[in-house]
């Protein structure tokens, strides 16, 4: 049976991804939020910690290992620098040197931000990572390619659909808002290749079932480029919420966050691989018909999220 340690599995793609495992012995580690799903063997641990990355390898020692925990930007206000770097960086060195030491081969979640804008940007495009998250993930690529072995690097766009974890998206957070007749304001000049976070996770578990190549990059991303206004008014017409309540912002109010402004990707590994996402308007209408699952996700513990 392939043995997998898969980190960040009570996060926003994790516990989707927990949810599609099959025959695979998965030992799913997470640090604040336990994973639900009866599929994979939760392990709690602080990946800050080095001593409990090397004890587990060594009694796991795992074909595969999946390496999702990160430090996000939605987080990244409330954690300090050092944290961030330790994280997402110096953890990655740790995994990919274990990975090496065990032959395991590592599948890693990067992001399209490493990117200087662009269209068609293949995966041998220019980088120019402008905020910190991009460049801790860039720096955690760079160890990767140096201390890896077997492995594959998915630069990923953003993510889109229900969360089911307690982390949540602007997916989430501009559906709420609207659901509760607030106002959302959206960027109208930021353009990705936004990717649901479901074919994401299905994309992981038949790239495993693939025979890849000992050493990869590659887009992984939805084939239509939009911007997070584009998507929340799509997502309004679907849902029947009120547009009027969407508002177009500039991307440039983040001053301390900056960003490329146009990062369309080139999708032909993907392609090739026969990983074809759908359209963002068919996984809305799969998300619109499916909602009694996602639902009791939107709500928290001590109160409604949003009024029905
Ligand atoms: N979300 C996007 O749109 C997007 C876009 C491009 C790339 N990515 C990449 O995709 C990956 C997954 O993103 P996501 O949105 O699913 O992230 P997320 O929802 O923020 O989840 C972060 C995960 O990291 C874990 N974690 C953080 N610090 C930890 C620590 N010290 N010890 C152990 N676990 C720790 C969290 O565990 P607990 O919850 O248990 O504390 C959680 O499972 C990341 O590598 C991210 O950079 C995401």
């Amino acid at each position: 049976m392939t043995r997998i340690i898969l980190t960040g599995s009570s996060g926003y793609l994790g516990s989707h991804l927990c949810r599609f495992f099959e025959e695979e012995k998965v030992f799913a580690l997470y640090y604040n939020n336990k994973p639900q799903s009866d599929k994979v063997e939760p392990i709690q641990i602080d990946l800050s910690n080095d001593g409990e990355l090397n004890f587990l390898f060594k009694e796991i020692k795992p074909d595969y290992v999946i390496h999702l925990a990160a430090v996000i930007p939605s987080n990244i206000s409330n954690v300090d620098d050092k944290l961030i770097f330790q994280i997402n960086v110096e953890v990655t060195k740790q995994i990919a040197s274990l990975a090496q030491s065990y032959n395991s081969f590592l599948i890693f979640t990067s992001t399209d931000l490493i990117y200087d804008d662009g269209d068609n940007i293949k995966e041998n495009h220019p980088l120019n990572p402008l905020n910190l998250y991009a460049q801790t993930k860039l720096q955690a690529e760079n160890a990767i390619l140096r201390y890896g072995k077997y492995f594959l690097i998915l630069r990923t766009s953003l993510m889109y659909g229900f969360s089911i974890s307690p982390h949540k998206s602007f997916f989430d957070l501009s559906f709420i808002q609207l659901k509760n007749n607030q106002e959302v304001r959206a960027f109208y000049d930021q353009f990705r290749n936004p990717l649901f976070v479901e074919d994401a996770a299905r994309f992981i578990i038949e790239l495993m079932k693939i025979k890849l190549s000992d050493e990869d990059v590659m887009n992984f991303c939805g084939f239509e480029k939009l911007s997070r206004f584009e998507m929340v008014m799509k997502t309004a017409e679907i849902f029947d919420l009120n547009k009027n309540l969407i508002l177009k912002e500039s991307c440039e109010i983040l001053t301390n966050y900056k960003t490329a402004k146009n990062l369309g990707l080139n999708f032909d590994k993907m392609k090739k691989l026969n990983l074809i996402p759908n359209s963002y308007e068919q996984n809305l209408l799969h998300l619109k018909k499916n909602f009694d699952f996602y639902e009791p996700f939107l709500i928290n513990n001590q109160n409604k999220v949003f009024k029905k």
